[in-house]
């Protein structure tokens, strides 16, 4: 397996319902590193990417949240319907999806 290109990480981290902070696994995380999953498969991106779970990245609140290494790139209230122009702008042709970047206000 040659080394991949990009490194996509999904918060799937879980707070109980009500939590103040909120989290990505009450967004439906999970189902979305399933469709990155898929996708890669399903697009041949073996190689070109690999996709792993996280634990909590910090901005909660714009959840979920998926970074797309080694650009550095932080996406914000992901969908599974977001996942498809991910893969095929993003990681197939290298042009990052500036709708769903979370914002550099944000940072503070
Ligand atoms: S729970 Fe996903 S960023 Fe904090």
């Amino acid at each position: 397996m040659p080394k991949p290109a990009y490194h996509i990480l999904v918060c799937t981290n879980q707070r109980p319902p009500g939590h103040p902070r909120g989290s990505c696994g009450e967004n439906a995380a999970a189902a979305l590193l399933e469709k990155f999953g898929m996708g890669i498969e399903e697009k041949m991106l073996f190689g070109k990417a690999i996709v792993s779970t996280s634990s909590c990245l910090g901005p909660c609140s714009m959840g979920p949240v998926v970074i797309v290494y080694p650009d550095g790139v932080w996406y914000n209230r992901v969908k599974p319907a977001d996942v498809n122009e991910i893969l095929e702008q993003h990681i197939a042709r290298g042009k990052k999806v500036e709708r769903l970047e979370i914002p550099d206000a944000v940072w503070g």
